[in-house]
Protein backbone atom coordinates (compact mmCIF):
# COMPACT_ATOMS: atom_id res chain seq x y z
CA UNK A 1 0.00 0.00 0.00
CA UNK A 2 1.36 3.53 -0.92
CA UNK A 3 0.98 6.68 1.28
CA UNK A 4 -2.67 7.65 -0.40
CA UNK A 5 -4.08 3.79 0.25
CA UNK A 6 -2.85 3.94 3.67
CA UNK A 7 -4.80 7.10 4.31
CA UNK A 8 -8.36 5.53 2.83
CA UNK A 9 -10.62 4.00 4.58
CA UNK A 10 -10.15 0.41 5.37
CA UNK A 11 -13.38 -1.99 5.56
CA UNK A 12 -13.22 -5.61 6.80
CA UNK A 13 -15.98 -7.45 4.41
CA UNK A 14 -17.17 -10.88 6.36
CA UNK A 15 -19.39 -12.81 4.27
CA UNK A 16 -21.32 -16.54 5.41
CA UNK A 17 -19.36 -19.77 4.12
CA UNK A 18 -21.81 -20.43 1.43
CA UNK A 19 -22.01 -19.54 -2.24
CA UNK A 20 -24.87 -17.51 -2.28
CA UNK A 21 -23.23 -14.72 0.27
CA UNK A 22 -19.58 -15.06 -1.19
CA UNK A 23 -21.17 -14.11 -4.60
CA UNK A 24 -22.92 -10.73 -3.63
CA UNK A 25 -21.00 -9.59 -1.31
CA UNK A 26 -17.60 -9.90 -3.10
CA UNK A 27 -19.75 -8.14 -5.58
CA UNK A 28 -20.10 -4.86 -2.79
CA UNK A 29 -16.37 -5.63 -2.12
CA UNK A 30 -15.06 -4.64 -6.24
CA UNK A 31 -17.74 -1.59 -5.95
CA UNK A 32 -16.31 -0.22 -2.60
CA UNK A 33 -12.90 -0.73 -4.01
CA UNK A 34 -13.72 1.21 -7.66
CA UNK A 35 -14.54 4.28 -5.04
CA UNK A 36 -11.10 4.17 -3.92
CA UNK A 37 -12.04 2.23 -0.47
CA UNK A 38 -9.19 -0.57 0.75
CA UNK A 39 -11.05 -3.80 1.51
CA UNK A 40 -10.21 -6.75 2.99
CA UNK A 41 -12.09 -9.64 2.62
CA UNK A 42 -11.97 -12.44 4.94
CA UNK A 43 -13.59 -16.07 4.12
CA UNK A 44 -12.80 -19.66 5.17
CA UNK A 45 -9.43 -21.27 3.95
CA UNK A 46 -11.11 -23.71 2.09
CA UNK A 47 -13.52 -20.98 -0.07
CA UNK A 48 -10.00 -18.79 0.03
CA UNK A 49 -8.79 -21.98 -1.89
CA UNK A 50 -11.91 -22.39 -4.20
CA UNK A 51 -11.96 -18.78 -5.24
CA UNK A 52 -8.46 -18.80 -6.29
CA UNK A 53 -8.92 -22.47 -8.08
CA UNK A 54 -12.04 -21.50 -9.91
CA UNK A 55 -12.33 -17.76 -10.96
CA UNK A 56 -9.62 -14.93 -11.70
CA UNK A 57 -10.39 -13.17 -8.65
CA UNK A 58 -6.60 -12.46 -8.30
CA UNK A 59 -5.81 -11.02 -11.41
CA UNK A 60 -9.74 -9.43 -11.36
CA UNK A 61 -8.85 -7.29 -8.31
CA UNK A 62 -4.99 -6.63 -9.25
CA UNK A 63 -5.84 -3.60 -10.45
CA UNK A 64 -7.32 -2.48 -6.53
CA UNK A 65 -3.97 -2.34 -4.83
CA UNK A 66 -6.09 -1.74 -1.48
CA UNK A 67 -8.02 -4.98 -2.00
CA UNK A 68 -6.54 -7.81 -0.23
CA UNK A 69 -8.39 -11.58 0.17
CA UNK A 70 -7.58 -13.07 3.62
CA UNK A 71 -8.68 -16.29 5.40
CA UNK A 72 -9.30 -17.70 8.82
CA UNK A 73 -8.82 -21.65 9.69
CA UNK A 74 -11.54 -23.66 8.38
CA UNK A 75 -14.32 -23.98 10.95
CA UNK A 76 -16.56 -26.72 8.79
CA UNK A 77 -16.34 -27.91 5.73
CA UNK A 78 -19.12 -25.46 4.22
CA UNK A 79 -19.36 -27.92 0.68
CA UNK A 80 -21.54 -29.98 3.29
CA UNK A 81 -23.86 -27.95 4.08
CA UNK A 82 -27.07 -28.80 2.23
CA UNK A 83 -29.15 -29.07 5.66
CA UNK A 84 -30.42 -26.94 8.46
CA UNK A 85 -28.58 -29.40 10.80
CA UNK A 86 -25.35 -29.10 9.53
CA UNK A 87 -25.58 -25.34 9.10
CA UNK A 88 -25.93 -25.63 13.34
CA UNK A 89 -22.90 -27.48 12.98
CA UNK A 90 -21.09 -24.67 11.16
CA UNK A 91 -22.36 -21.91 13.59
CA UNK A 92 -21.07 -23.92 16.71
CA UNK A 93 -17.79 -23.77 15.06
CA UNK A 94 -18.05 -20.77 13.80
CA UNK A 95 -18.72 -19.59 17.49
CA UNK A 96 -15.66 -21.92 19.23
CA UNK A 97 -12.95 -21.27 16.35
CA UNK A 98 -13.68 -18.57 14.13
CA UNK A 99 -14.85 -15.60 17.10
CA UNK A 100 -11.20 -16.11 18.65
CA UNK A 101 -9.52 -15.35 15.25
CA UNK A 102 -11.84 -12.70 14.34
CA UNK A 103 -11.16 -10.78 17.66
CA UNK A 104 -7.28 -11.36 17.12
CA UNK A 105 -7.57 -9.97 13.35
CA UNK A 106 -9.91 -7.21 13.91
CA UNK A 107 -7.59 -5.98 17.01
CA UNK A 108 -4.43 -5.89 15.52
CA UNK A 109 -2.68 -3.33 13.74
CA UNK A 110 0.61 -4.60 12.25
CA UNK A 111 2.08 -1.01 12.98
CA UNK A 112 0.82 -0.03 16.14
CA UNK A 113 0.17 -3.59 17.90
CA UNK A 114 -3.07 -4.86 20.03
CA UNK A 115 -5.54 -3.48 21.53
CA UNK A 116 -8.56 -1.39 21.38
CA UNK A 117 -8.84 1.60 19.23
CA UNK A 118 -5.86 0.09 18.03
CA UNK A 119 -7.71 -1.58 14.63
CA UNK A 120 -5.83 -0.99 11.15
CA UNK A 121 -10.01 -1.42 9.87
CA UNK A 122 -12.30 1.64 9.89
CA UNK A 123 -15.29 -0.56 9.88
CA UNK A 124 -16.65 -3.70 9.40
CA UNK A 125 -19.76 -5.01 6.74
CA UNK A 126 -20.39 -8.45 8.35
CA UNK A 127 -23.05 -11.04 7.10
CA UNK A 128 -26.28 -10.28 9.16
CA UNK A 129 -26.24 -13.43 10.13
CA UNK A 130 -23.01 -13.42 11.79
CA UNK A 131 -23.80 -11.52 14.63
CA UNK A 132 -20.60 -12.38 16.19
CA UNK A 133 -18.51 -10.34 13.76
CA UNK A 134 -21.23 -7.85 15.66
CA UNK A 135 -20.16 -8.88 19.27
CA UNK A 136 -16.55 -8.30 18.72
CA UNK A 137 -16.96 -5.27 16.89
CA UNK A 138 -19.08 -3.53 19.81
CA UNK A 139 -16.01 -4.77 22.02
CA UNK A 140 -13.12 -3.35 19.74
CA UNK A 141 -15.39 0.12 19.26
CA UNK A 142 -15.36 0.07 15.47
CA UNK A 143 -18.76 0.56 13.76
CA UNK A 144 -20.61 -2.36 11.73
CA UNK A 145 -22.81 -2.54 9.17
CA UNK A 146 -24.69 -5.69 8.62
CA UNK A 147 -25.42 -7.05 4.73
CA UNK A 148 -28.11 -9.04 4.52
CA UNK A 149 -28.42 -11.35 1.42
CA UNK A 150 -31.75 -12.55 1.30
CA UNK A 151 -34.82 -10.21 -0.16
CA UNK A 152 -36.34 -7.22 1.75
CA UNK A 153 -39.36 -9.74 1.88
CA UNK A 154 -37.81 -12.79 3.46
CA UNK A 155 -35.84 -10.38 5.88
CA UNK A 156 -39.54 -9.00 6.96
CA UNK A 157 -40.72 -12.98 7.18
CA UNK A 158 -38.04 -13.57 9.67
CA UNK A 159 -38.14 -10.36 11.77
CA UNK A 160 -42.15 -10.76 12.05
CA UNK A 161 -41.65 -14.23 13.82
CA UNK A 162 -42.73 -13.06 17.06
CA UNK A 163 -45.82 -11.35 16.35
CA UNK A 164 -47.44 -14.73 14.83
CA UNK A 165 -46.74 -16.62 17.59
CA UNK A 166 -48.25 -13.99 19.84
CA UNK A 167 -51.24 -13.94 17.29
CA UNK A 168 -51.13 -18.12 17.52
CA UNK A 169 -50.19 -18.34 13.94
CA UNK A 170 -46.98 -20.23 14.86
CA UNK A 171 -46.64 -23.12 15.35
CA UNK A 172 -49.36 -23.51 12.35
CA UNK A 173 -52.53 -24.64 14.41
CA UNK A 174 -53.84 -27.40 11.68
CA UNK A 175 -52.44 -28.76 8.81
CA UNK A 176 -53.69 -26.84 5.91
CA UNK A 177 -50.36 -24.83 4.44
CA UNK A 178 -52.88 -22.42 2.41
CA UNK A 179 -54.49 -20.53 5.28
CA UNK A 180 -53.54 -17.03 5.03
CA UNK A 181 -50.68 -15.48 7.34
CA UNK A 182 -52.69 -11.90 8.92
CA UNK A 183 -48.91 -10.95 11.50
CA UNK A 184 -46.56 -9.86 8.34
CA UNK A 185 -47.15 -6.41 7.74
CA UNK A 186 -47.45 -5.34 4.74
CA UNK A 187 -48.35 -9.27 3.15
CA UNK A 188 -51.59 -9.95 4.52
CA UNK A 189 -52.94 -9.96 1.38
CA UNK A 190 -50.82 -12.99 -0.49
CA UNK A 191 -48.97 -14.74 2.58
CA UNK A 192 -50.14 -18.46 3.44
CA UNK A 193 -48.12 -20.48 5.67
CA UNK A 194 -46.19 -22.42 2.87
CA UNK A 195 -44.72 -19.27 1.68
CA UNK A 196 -43.34 -18.73 5.02
CA UNK A 197 -39.06 -19.48 5.45
CA UNK A 198 -39.00 -23.31 5.43
CA UNK A 199 -37.93 -23.25 8.90
CA UNK A 200 -41.08 -22.18 10.09
CA UNK A 201 -42.71 -25.58 9.16
CA UNK A 202 -41.92 -27.18 12.75
CA UNK A 203 -44.40 -27.99 15.42
CA UNK A 204 -41.69 -26.93 18.09
CA UNK A 205 -40.59 -23.74 18.33
CA UNK A 206 -37.88 -23.87 20.11
CA UNK A 207 -36.17 -26.18 17.06
CA UNK A 208 -32.16 -24.93 17.02
CA UNK A 209 -32.74 -23.49 12.95
CA UNK A 210 -35.72 -21.47 13.38
CA UNK A 211 -34.04 -20.19 17.27
CA UNK A 212 -31.00 -19.47 15.56
CA UNK A 213 -32.28 -17.95 12.70
CA UNK A 214 -34.51 -15.89 14.76
CA UNK A 215 -31.79 -14.57 16.78
CA UNK A 216 -30.02 -13.31 14.15
CA UNK A 217 -32.45 -11.67 12.55
CA UNK A 218 -33.80 -9.80 15.53
CA UNK A 219 -30.40 -8.23 16.29
CA UNK A 220 -30.49 -6.03 13.20
CA UNK A 221 -31.20 -3.01 14.84
CA UNK A 222 -28.23 -3.46 17.20
CA UNK A 223 -25.79 -2.28 13.70
CA UNK A 224 -25.18 0.73 12.37
CA UNK A 225 -26.92 0.22 9.14
CA UNK A 226 -28.17 -2.65 6.94
CA UNK A 227 -27.16 -2.79 3.41
CA UNK A 228 -29.66 -5.35 1.32
CA UNK A 229 -29.46 -6.37 -1.99
CA UNK A 230 -32.69 -4.88 -3.80
CA UNK A 231 -33.66 -2.34 -5.36
CA UNK A 232 -37.17 0.38 -4.04
CA UNK A 233 -38.77 -0.09 -7.17
CA UNK A 234 -39.07 -4.18 -6.47
CA UNK A 235 -39.69 -4.00 -2.78
CA UNK A 236 -40.48 -0.68 -1.78
CA UNK A 237 -43.82 -1.47 0.24
CA UNK A 238 -42.18 -4.03 2.48
CA UNK A 239 -38.65 -2.07 2.56
CA UNK A 240 -41.08 1.22 4.56
CA UNK A 241 -41.65 -1.64 6.76
CA UNK A 242 -38.48 -2.81 7.36
CA UNK A 243 -37.28 1.27 8.01
CA UNK A 244 -39.53 1.25 10.82
CA UNK A 245 -36.91 -0.96 12.70
CA UNK A 246 -33.42 -0.42 11.17
CA UNK A 247 -34.08 2.98 9.64
CA UNK A 248 -30.81 3.35 8.41
CA UNK A 249 -30.96 1.28 4.99
CA UNK A 250 -28.98 0.39 1.71
CA UNK A 251 -30.87 -0.93 -1.06
CA UNK A 252 -27.79 -1.02 -3.52
CA UNK A 253 -29.14 -4.13 -5.58
CA UNK A 254 -29.02 -5.96 -7.69
CA UNK A 255 -25.64 -6.09 -6.98
CA UNK A 256 -24.18 -7.92 -10.44
CA UNK A 257 -25.80 -5.43 -12.53
CA UNK A 258 -24.77 -2.18 -10.34
CA UNK A 259 -21.13 -3.84 -10.69
CA UNK A 260 -21.53 -4.31 -14.48
CA UNK A 261 -22.72 -0.84 -14.84
CA UNK A 262 -19.83 0.75 -12.89
CA UNK A 263 -17.72 -1.58 -14.77
CA UNK A 264 -19.09 -0.21 -18.27
CA UNK A 265 -18.64 3.44 -16.88
CA UNK A 266 -14.69 2.63 -16.21
CA UNK A 267 -12.58 3.82 -19.40
CA UNK A 268 -13.45 0.63 -21.94
CA UNK A 269 -9.51 0.17 -22.24
CA UNK A 270 -8.67 -0.05 -18.98
CA UNK A 271 -8.23 -4.07 -19.18
CA UNK A 272 -11.19 -4.84 -17.51
CA UNK A 273 -12.37 -8.51 -17.77
CA UNK A 274 -15.56 -9.60 -18.73
CA UNK A 275 -15.36 -12.36 -16.36
CA UNK A 276 -16.54 -11.36 -12.87
CA UNK A 277 -17.29 -15.26 -11.50
CA UNK A 278 -17.23 -15.54 -8.06
CA UNK A 279 -18.00 -19.18 -8.04
CA UNK A 280 -16.59 -22.12 -6.06
CA UNK A 281 -16.90 -24.61 -8.60
CA UNK A 282 -15.54 -24.75 -12.11
CA UNK A 283 -18.03 -23.15 -14.86
CA UNK A 284 -18.52 -25.17 -18.17
CA UNK A 285 -18.33 -22.50 -20.44
CA UNK A 286 -19.46 -25.05 -22.75
CA UNK A 287 -23.09 -24.27 -22.69
CA UNK A 288 -22.49 -20.99 -23.72
CA UNK A 289 -21.55 -21.75 -27.54
CA UNK A 290 -24.53 -24.47 -27.13
CA UNK A 291 -27.11 -21.90 -26.69
CA UNK A 292 -25.25 -19.63 -29.60
CA UNK A 293 -26.92 -22.27 -31.80
CA UNK A 294 -30.70 -21.91 -30.36
CA UNK A 295 -32.93 -19.28 -31.47
CA UNK A 296 -34.23 -16.59 -29.26
CA UNK A 297 -36.18 -17.02 -25.91
CA UNK A 298 -36.19 -20.81 -26.82
CA UNK A 299 -34.18 -22.39 -24.18
CA UNK A 300 -35.20 -23.29 -20.31
CA UNK A 301 -31.84 -22.84 -17.79
CA UNK A 302 -32.69 -24.93 -15.24
CA UNK A 303 -30.41 -24.88 -11.61
CA UNK A 304 -31.87 -25.10 -8.16
CA UNK A 305 -28.18 -23.30 -6.99
CA UNK A 306 -25.30 -24.34 -4.73
CA UNK A 307 -26.80 -25.76 -1.68
CA UNK A 308 -29.68 -28.16 -2.81
CA UNK A 309 -29.87 -31.81 -2.69
CA UNK A 310 -32.77 -33.81 -4.77
CA UNK A 311 -33.53 -37.25 -4.38
CA UNK A 312 -33.05 -39.57 -7.60
CA UNK A 313 -36.74 -39.62 -7.56
CA UNK A 314 -37.82 -35.98 -7.51
CA UNK A 315 -34.76 -35.77 -10.28
CA UNK A 316 -36.52 -38.44 -12.16
CA UNK A 317 -39.89 -36.25 -12.15
CA UNK A 318 -38.13 -33.14 -13.23
CA UNK A 319 -36.33 -34.81 -15.79
CA UNK A 320 -39.96 -36.36 -17.42
CA UNK A 321 -41.85 -33.11 -16.85
CA UNK A 322 -38.99 -30.80 -18.74
CA UNK A 323 -38.38 -33.41 -21.48
CA UNK A 324 -42.29 -34.02 -21.79
CA UNK A 325 -42.24 -30.49 -22.71
CA UNK A 326 -40.59 -30.38 -25.86
CA UNK A 327 -39.08 -26.75 -25.22
CA UNK A 328 -34.98 -27.22 -25.34
CA UNK A 329 -33.34 -26.86 -21.86
CA UNK A 330 -30.14 -26.24 -20.19
CA UNK A 331 -29.51 -28.26 -17.13
CA UNK A 332 -26.98 -27.89 -14.05
CA UNK A 333 -26.47 -30.26 -12.25
CA UNK A 334 -24.26 -29.93 -9.43
CA UNK A 335 -22.28 -33.13 -8.92
CA UNK A 336 -22.68 -33.24 -5.09
CA UNK A 337 -26.50 -32.16 -5.83
CA UNK A 338 -28.33 -35.84 -6.22
CA UNK A 339 -29.22 -38.27 -3.21
CA UNK A 340 -27.48 -41.46 -4.05
CA UNK A 341 -24.90 -44.12 -4.12
CA UNK A 342 -21.45 -42.88 -5.11
CA UNK A 343 -20.34 -43.12 -8.84
CA UNK A 344 -23.43 -44.32 -10.22
CA UNK A 345 -24.82 -42.02 -12.99
CA UNK A 346 -28.49 -40.63 -12.47
CA UNK A 347 -29.34 -40.22 -15.89
CA UNK A 348 -28.25 -43.48 -17.34
CA UNK A 349 -28.60 -45.86 -14.82
CA UNK A 350 -32.47 -46.96 -15.57
CA UNK A 351 -32.56 -48.55 -19.05
CA UNK A 352 -36.97 -49.17 -19.96
CA UNK A 353 -37.76 -48.17 -22.74
CA UNK A 354 -39.27 -45.34 -21.80
CA UNK A 355 -36.50 -44.33 -19.92
CA UNK A 356 -34.57 -44.54 -23.35
CA UNK A 357 -36.25 -42.92 -25.38
CA UNK A 358 -36.21 -39.93 -22.60
CA UNK A 359 -32.19 -39.97 -22.96
CA UNK A 360 -32.50 -39.79 -27.23
CA UNK A 361 -34.99 -36.81 -26.39
CA UNK A 362 -32.51 -35.19 -23.65
CA UNK A 363 -29.62 -35.21 -25.93
CA UNK A 364 -31.46 -33.60 -28.83
CA UNK A 365 -32.91 -30.96 -26.84
CA UNK A 366 -30.81 -30.93 -23.85
CA UNK A 367 -27.49 -29.55 -22.77
CA UNK A 368 -26.01 -30.65 -18.68
CA UNK A 369 -23.42 -29.23 -17.73
CA UNK A 370 -22.15 -29.73 -13.42
CA UNK A 371 -22.00 -25.85 -12.87
CA UNK A 372 -22.46 -23.10 -15.37
CA UNK A 373 -21.29 -19.34 -15.97
CA UNK A 374 -25.37 -18.28 -14.70
CA UNK A 375 -25.14 -14.63 -15.28
CA UNK A 376 -23.55 -15.21 -18.46
CA UNK A 377 -26.59 -17.91 -19.49
CA UNK A 378 -29.29 -15.47 -17.99
CA UNK A 379 -28.20 -12.67 -20.41
CA UNK A 380 -27.86 -15.42 -23.17
CA UNK A 381 -30.69 -13.88 -25.80
CA UNK A 382 -31.85 -18.08 -26.39
CA UNK A 383 -32.69 -17.99 -22.62
CA UNK A 384 -36.40 -17.77 -22.56
CA UNK A 385 -37.30 -18.77 -18.74
CA UNK A 386 -35.67 -19.89 -15.54
CA UNK A 387 -36.34 -23.02 -13.48
CA UNK A 388 -35.13 -22.23 -10.19
CA UNK A 389 -35.40 -23.08 -6.48
CA UNK A 390 -35.75 -19.53 -5.94
CA UNK A 391 -32.06 -18.04 -4.11
CA UNK A 392 -32.19 -14.03 -3.82
CA UNK A 393 -28.95 -14.01 -5.94
CA UNK A 394 -30.71 -16.54 -8.66
CA UNK A 395 -33.71 -14.60 -8.29
CA UNK A 396 -32.59 -11.36 -8.87
CA UNK A 397 -29.92 -12.30 -12.00
CA UNK A 398 -33.14 -13.80 -13.41
CA UNK A 399 -35.43 -10.86 -12.39
CA UNK A 400 -32.53 -8.15 -14.25
CA UNK A 401 -32.32 -10.08 -17.67
CA UNK A 402 -36.11 -10.02 -17.90
CA UNK A 403 -35.76 -13.88 -17.74
CA UNK A 404 -39.27 -15.27 -16.52
CA UNK A 405 -39.30 -18.26 -13.55
CA UNK A 406 -40.69 -21.09 -12.00
CA UNK A 407 -40.11 -21.24 -8.68
CA UNK A 408 -39.56 -24.71 -6.77
CA UNK A 409 -38.37 -23.45 -3.44
CA UNK A 410 -35.60 -25.71 -2.08
CA UNK A 411 -35.54 -24.10 1.48
CA UNK A 412 -34.90 -20.91 3.98
CA UNK A 413 -35.86 -17.67 2.41
CA UNK A 414 -36.62 -19.46 -1.19
CA UNK A 415 -40.22 -20.25 0.13
CA UNK A 416 -41.10 -16.19 0.34
CA UNK A 417 -39.23 -15.84 -2.72
CA UNK A 418 -41.11 -18.04 -5.09
CA UNK A 419 -44.16 -16.18 -3.51
CA UNK A 420 -43.50 -12.98 -4.45
CA UNK A 421 -42.54 -13.94 -8.09
CA UNK A 422 -45.64 -15.79 -8.86
CA UNK A 423 -48.52 -13.21 -6.88
CA UNK A 424 -46.81 -10.10 -6.30
CA UNK A 425 -44.56 -9.33 -9.16
CA UNK A 426 -46.39 -11.84 -11.50
CA UNK A 427 -43.48 -12.81 -13.42
CA UNK A 428 -43.68 -16.20 -12.91
CA UNK A 429 -45.26 -19.97 -11.96
CA UNK A 430 -44.33 -21.00 -8.07
CA UNK A 431 -45.14 -24.34 -7.95
CA UNK A 432 -43.74 -25.27 -4.14
CA UNK A 433 -44.50 -28.22 -2.43
CA UNK A 434 -45.02 -30.21 -5.74
CA UNK A 435 -42.54 -32.56 -7.60
CA UNK A 436 -44.69 -34.14 -10.48
CA UNK A 437 -43.64 -34.72 -14.06
CA UNK A 438 -47.49 -33.17 -15.29
CA UNK A 439 -47.48 -29.91 -13.02
CA UNK A 440 -43.69 -29.53 -14.28
CA UNK A 441 -44.35 -30.24 -17.72
CA UNK A 442 -47.48 -27.92 -17.66
CA UNK A 443 -45.99 -25.32 -16.25
CA UNK A 444 -42.78 -25.12 -18.68
CA UNK A 445 -45.68 -24.97 -21.63
CA UNK A 446 -47.49 -22.32 -19.70
CA UNK A 447 -43.96 -20.14 -18.97
CA UNK A 448 -42.52 -20.93 -22.63
CA UNK A 449 -45.57 -21.36 -24.84
CA UNK A 450 -48.96 -20.63 -23.79
CA UNK A 451 -48.42 -17.23 -21.81
CA UNK A 452 -45.01 -16.43 -23.47
CA UNK A 453 -45.91 -12.66 -23.98
CA UNK A 454 -47.60 -11.64 -20.91
CA UNK A 455 -44.48 -13.26 -19.08
CA UNK A 456 -41.99 -11.54 -21.24
CA UNK A 457 -43.55 -8.47 -20.85
CA UNK A 458 -43.77 -7.96 -17.46
CA UNK A 459 -40.63 -9.36 -16.93
CA UNK A 460 -39.12 -7.29 -19.22
CA UNK A 461 -40.88 -4.29 -17.53
CA UNK A 462 -39.13 -4.95 -14.36
CA UNK A 463 -35.94 -5.41 -16.20
CA UNK A 464 -35.67 -1.79 -17.00
CA UNK A 465 -36.75 -1.16 -13.43
CA UNK A 466 -33.83 -2.78 -12.12
CA UNK A 467 -31.25 -1.04 -14.91
CA UNK A 468 -32.89 2.46 -13.55
CA UNK A 469 -32.08 1.80 -10.34
CA UNK A 470 -28.44 1.28 -11.01
CA UNK A 471 -28.09 4.11 -13.32
CA UNK A 472 -26.73 7.13 -12.19
CA UNK A 473 -29.41 9.26 -10.25
CA UNK A 474 -31.36 5.88 -9.68
CA UNK A 475 -32.55 4.32 -6.35
CA UNK A 476 -29.60 2.03 -5.71
CA UNK A 477 -27.12 4.11 -7.33
CA UNK A 478 -27.34 6.82 -4.82
CA UNK A 479 -28.00 4.83 -1.71
CA UNK A 480 -24.16 3.33 -2.43
CA UNK A 481 -23.02 7.17 -2.61
CA UNK A 482 -24.89 7.57 0.65
CA UNK A 483 -23.12 4.24 2.04
CA UNK A 484 -19.82 5.05 0.53
CA UNK A 485 -20.09 8.76 1.96
CA UNK A 486 -20.89 7.55 5.69
CA UNK A 487 -18.03 4.40 5.21
CA UNK A 488 -15.91 7.48 4.30
CA UNK A 489 -16.91 9.95 6.76
CA UNK A 490 -16.68 6.56 9.43
C1 LIG B 1 -29.00 -19.57 -0.62
C2 LIG B 1 -30.28 -18.72 -0.42
O1 LIG B 1 -31.46 -19.27 -0.80
C3 LIG B 1 -30.09 -17.33 -0.90
O2 LIG B 1 -31.29 -16.62 -1.01
C4 LIG B 1 -29.18 -16.73 0.07
O3 LIG B 1 -28.96 -15.38 -0.18
C5 LIG B 1 -27.87 -17.50 -0.01
O4 LIG B 1 -28.06 -18.89 0.24
P1 LIG B 1 -28.03 -20.51 -3.05
O5 LIG B 1 -28.61 -21.86 -3.02
O6 LIG B 1 -26.57 -20.42 -3.18
O7 LIG B 1 -28.44 -19.55 -1.87
O8 LIG B 1 -28.74 -19.73 -4.29
P2 LIG B 1 -28.57 -18.29 -4.87
O9 LIG B 1 -28.80 -17.22 -3.86
O10 LIG B 1 -29.44 -18.24 -6.05
O11 LIG B 1 -27.04 -18.21 -5.28
C6 LIG B 1 -26.46 -19.08 -6.20
C7 LIG B 1 -25.38 -18.34 -6.94
O12 LIG B 1 -24.62 -19.29 -7.65
C8 LIG B 1 -25.94 -17.36 -7.96
O13 LIG B 1 -25.25 -16.14 -7.88
C9 LIG B 1 -25.70 -18.02 -9.30
O14 LIG B 1 -25.40 -17.14 -10.34
C10 LIG B 1 -24.52 -18.91 -9.01
N1 LIG B 1 -24.55 -20.11 -9.87
C11 LIG B 1 -25.49 -21.07 -9.67
C12 LIG B 1 -23.62 -20.22 -10.87
O15 LIG B 1 -22.79 -19.33 -11.07
N2 LIG B 1 -23.65 -21.33 -11.65
C13 LIG B 1 -24.56 -22.32 -11.49
O16 LIG B 1 -24.50 -23.29 -12.25
C14 LIG B 1 -25.51 -22.19 -10.46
Amino acid sequence: MDQVEQHRPHVLIFPFQAQGHVNSMLKLAELLCLAGINITFLVSYNIHNRLLRHTDVVSRFSKYPGFNLDHYPDAYDESKIHTAQQIMELYSSLQSVVKPFLREFMSKDPAHGTGKNRSRFSSIIADGILSLALDVAEEIGLPLIYFRTISAGAFWTYFCIPQLVEAGELPFPGDDMNIRIENVKGMEGFLRRCDLPSFCRVSDLTSPDLSLLLRETLQTPRAKGLILNTFEDLEGSILSHVRTYCPNLYTIGPLHAHLKTRLQLQVANSNNSNSNSNSLWQEDKSCIKWLDNQPPKSVLYVSFGSITVITREKLHEFWHGIVNSGVKFLWVIRPDSIKAEAGDDVLKTTKSTPEMELEEATKERGCMVGWAPQEEVLAHPAIGGFLTHSGWNSTLESIAEGVPMICWPYFADQQPNSRFVGEVWKIGLDIKDTCDRVIVEKAIKDLMVERKDEFLHRADEMAKMARKSVEEGGSSFCNLVRLIDDIVKG
